[in-house]
């Protein structure tokens, strides 16, 4: 049995969790001792979207009472705590450069203090991985072989990727955004509607009441296999506002929420059916902050069954929702099987 240290900092959230990780001949086990993330919405909220300066040093503020809370289980003081943990995963990359730096700084700094081997972390494999996780702190497997290929859909502020997993940690992207991610696109057709950073949640409440067929929005680079969002939102800032004379139309806020909505849940799932229908997965992913939207979990569930030709259907892995923003658990997992297969 392993005790991992999980840090992410790669963009405005600061998270750290403690797991503990034992490797069977099928499965690797995990259990999840704490999960504590540290929300910057309220500082970047002001400025529509994330002001990187200011997240960095939010990190700086919230690391040590962020660690000393997620350490509580191991011992409730910190350096006790540390003592008794294997190594450290931490997000390397990508993310907001001072971010980043805030996270590693800490492992690194961990590491050399205890003498704890740090261990470097993609923060796409922490979206990924996310999935397998348990509600709560409900313990979970993963297994070794038996679930690939995998094909994951990050969808997040920052990205927009289908990646296809081979083993556990081996994989290639083959299909990206070409310009915005669909969760940066979520935010920019907040912001155009007036609604506050993230907008993400904003839409999908705000589209609740609406009628999601009230405006025809374009699905970008429509039937390719890679993904675009900057027509759909160009679409949506001129159909609030004349492009010429820049004077405000009169629309309806909740169906043009939830027609945007569902132009994204339908490029998301035609490019995935694209990818499904060309690899064949046995796991199909959907991870990242956006998949916290109800609407598009509940029409990402049907997308196995309407895709491949066989009838071996993908088994579809969605994480609990407060794991499909930005989180350590991922993190951890990723980090440790990474050990195990060093
Ligand atoms: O994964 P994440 O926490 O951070 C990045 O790695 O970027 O994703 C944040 C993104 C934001 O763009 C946010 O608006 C979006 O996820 N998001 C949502 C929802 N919750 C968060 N998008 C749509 N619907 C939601 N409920
Ligand atoms: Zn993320």
């Amino acid at each position: 049995m392993q005790t991992i240290l999980a840090i992410e900092t790669s963009c405005d959230e600061t998270a750290i969790a403690v797991l503990k990780v034992k490797k069977t001949v099928s499965n690797y086990q995990f259990e999840v001792l704490s999960n504590v993330v540290a929300s910057q919405i309220d500082i970047h909220k002001k400025w529509g979207g994330v002001y990187p300066e200011l997240a960095s040093r939010a990190h700086l503020e919230a690391m040590i009472p962020v660690l000393t809370e997620a350490t509580r289980p191991l011992d409730k003081e910190i350096k006790k705590a540390i003592e008794q943990i294997d190594s450290i995963a931490v997000t390397k990359e990508p993310g907001l450069i001072g971010s980043l730096l805030m996270g590693m700084e800490t492992a690194q700094i961990l590491g050399a203090m205890f003498n704890k081997p740090v261990i470097n972390v993609n923060h796409l494999e922490g979206h990924i991985y996310s999935a397998f996780c348990a509600i709560g702190k409900k313990p979970f497997n993963i297994a070794i072989n038996d679930i690939f290929p995998i094909l994951a859909l990050v969808v997040s502020g920052g990205h927009t990727s289908l990646l296809l997993m081979q083993d556990h940690l081996k994989y290639k992207t083959v299909a990206k955004t070409i310009d915005d991610a669909a969760g940066e696109a979520f935010d920019k057709v907040a912001r155009i509607m007036g609604l506050p950073y993230p907008g993400g949640p904003e839409i999908e409440k705000l589209a609740k009441g609406g009628n999601e067929n009230a405006y025809n929005l374009p699905i970008g680079l429509d039937h390719k296999q890679d993904f675009s969002f900057s027509g759909l939102k160009t679409a949506v800032l001129y159909l609030t506002k004349d492009p010429t004379t820049g004077k405000q139309r009169k629309y309806n806020r909740a169906d043009l929420a939830a027609s945007f909505q569902k132009t994204v849940s339908d490029t998301l799932i035609q490019k995935t059916k694209i990818a499904v229908r060309k690899y064949e997965p046995k796991t199909l992913i959907l991870s990242g902050g956006v998949s916290a939207n109800s609407y598009i979990r509940d029409r990402f569930q049907n997308v196995s069954s309407q895709s491949t030709t066989n009838n071996r259907l993908p088994t579809i892995l969605i994480p609990p929702k407060h794991l499909s923003t930005d989180n350590a658990i991922g993190i951890g997992v990723a980090g440790a099987i990474n050990n195990f297969n060093k």
